[in-house]
């Protein structure tokens, strides 16, 4: 189909992505280390799990400072008096009542008109979010909606999921004059009450049935393509890339097999979803910013010009909800795009050990109310500067005097 066709295809007014930031927080723990110190084969992590780093947020950082940082970005080249509601999506929330939302409204200086608010159901959230922010606009085409998905992917030290923990944020300013991707306003969902994957209030750290997460993700895959194409009239072939809900990367090549199986193509082409795979292997899961972290490296990694091209997106939360949905690529949206401050924050991360990455994980905040700062690491443009009276207190990075370049452990005051 030619750009022109897909156009008339589509009544719903234009909605899409204008922009987008990203944010992985400096510093990682390869994965060949976290086999050899576990007694594991590191071929095991690379090629049986798809995954090679994990972005782990120092103590100073948590999915407020992170969503900060991809907001901030994702607004570079907006006006922000038009940024009419900010969502904020998460499984790692650092309060049971107020949303991180506002204190990234705070952070960003956003209009006081603007609604701010949380949703959750797990990585699927900020897919919510979205669905949400295309009808905001489709109703009032000169809002803009920025969402923010952050998570910490946490299992527990030694167990099946700790390789596939990771770490990062993506916020997406939706509007009416999207420079990025046109989405399109056929979509299909699948609910079904499953344990897979949770995390009861008084756990740090995701309970996980790993194989059977992976069994029902396929079924929703199946489950919301099917509603998606019986809605939309679009087969296999009227996609040209697709991108998935990537807890691990290998999950990418294991949804992609049941696609073409079920829509009986003759093979696998693996180019129709390796690039979007790039970030991820080296960000290891986000939950809520996963599939888009996974779109992004998609649009900036494929080196031939995707304009026109429409990309299958598959979005999956455990417990669980699905949905799969569609977009098109927008002439130019290459200068819209910011692959070099992207590749400038993969390169200077800093690489921990085994026993640094142990202690970030294993560092607490009191929870008594006592007053406790933080030391700085190497963070974004804000950080967690400490907690005092039950409080959460950030602030701007650039305000500190000192900044620690290797990684160092927060001591109470
Ligand atoms: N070289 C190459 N591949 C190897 C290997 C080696 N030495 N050793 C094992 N593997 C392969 C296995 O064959 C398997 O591949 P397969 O999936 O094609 O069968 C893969 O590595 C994983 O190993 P396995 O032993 O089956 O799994 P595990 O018990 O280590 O658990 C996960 C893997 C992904 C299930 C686990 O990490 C997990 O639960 N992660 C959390 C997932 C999640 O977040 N789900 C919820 C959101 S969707």
């Amino acid at each position: 189909m030619t750009y022109q066709m897909i156009e008339m295809h589509n009544q719903f007014p234009e909605v899409g992505i204008e922009s987008i930031g990203l944010y992985v927080p400096r510093y990682f723990v390869s994965l060949d280390d976290l086999a050899h110190a576990r007694g594991v084969d590191p071929m095991k992590f690379s090629v049986g799990i798809g995954q090679e780093q994990m972005a782990v947020p120092p103590p100073d950082e948590d999915v407020v400072t992170m969503g900060a940082s991809a907001a901030h970005e994702a607004l570079r080249d907006v006006d922000t008096s038009r940024i009419d509601t900010l969502i904020f999506a998460t499984e790692s929330g650092v309060d049971q009542s107020k949303a991180a939302a506002i204190y990234v409204h705070h952070l960003l200086q956003l209009p006081r008109r603007c609604k701010s608010f949380e949703v959750k159901q797990a990585c699927c959230g900020s897919t919510a979010a979205l669905q949400m922010a295309m009808a905001m606009v489709a109703q009032k085409p000169d809002r803009k909606v920025l969402i923010v998905a952050a998570d910490v992917a946490r299992y527990g030290l030694g167990t099946a999921g700790e390789p596939t923990q990771g770490a990062g944020a993506l916020a997406l300013v939706i509007s009416a004059q999207p420079r990025i991707m046109k989405l399109e306003s056929e979509w299909g969902s699948y609910t079904e009450d499953v344990m897979d994957f949770w995390r009861p209030n008084y756990l740090d750290e995701a309970v996980v049935d790993g194989k059977y997460s992976i069994k029902i993700y396929l079924k929703a895959l199946s489950e919301s393509w099917a509603q998606y194409t019986e809605e939309s009239g679009l087969a296999f072939a009227d996609h040209h890339r697709f991108c998935y809900h990537l807890p691990f990367t290998r999950m990418a090549e294991k949804a992609h097999r049941q696609l073409v199986k079920l829509t009986d193509q003759p093979e696998v082409h693996p180019e129709h979803y390796e690039d979007a795979l790039h970030y991820n292997r080296v960000i290891g899961n986000s939950y809520t910013a996963s599939l888009y972290i996974g779109l992004t490296s998609l649009l900036e990694t494929t080196e031939s010009d995707l304009t026109g091209q429409r990309i299958g997106l598959f979005s999956y939360g455990s417990g669980c909800m699905a949905a799969y949905f569609s977009g098109i690529v927008l002439p130019g949206y290459r200068e819209a795009l910011r692959p070099d401050r992207i590749a400038a924050q993969f390169q200077s991360r800093h690489r921990l050990s085994i026993e640094q990455y142990e202690e970030y994980y294993t560092h607490e905040l009191p929870r008594d109310g006592s007053r406790y700062v933080t030391t700085a690491h190497d963070t974004g443009q804000f950080r967690l500067a400490g907690v005092e009276g039950h409080k959460r207190l950030y602030e701007r990075a650039e305000s500190l005097t000192v900044r620690a370049r290797e990684p160092h452990i927060a001591v109470a005051m």
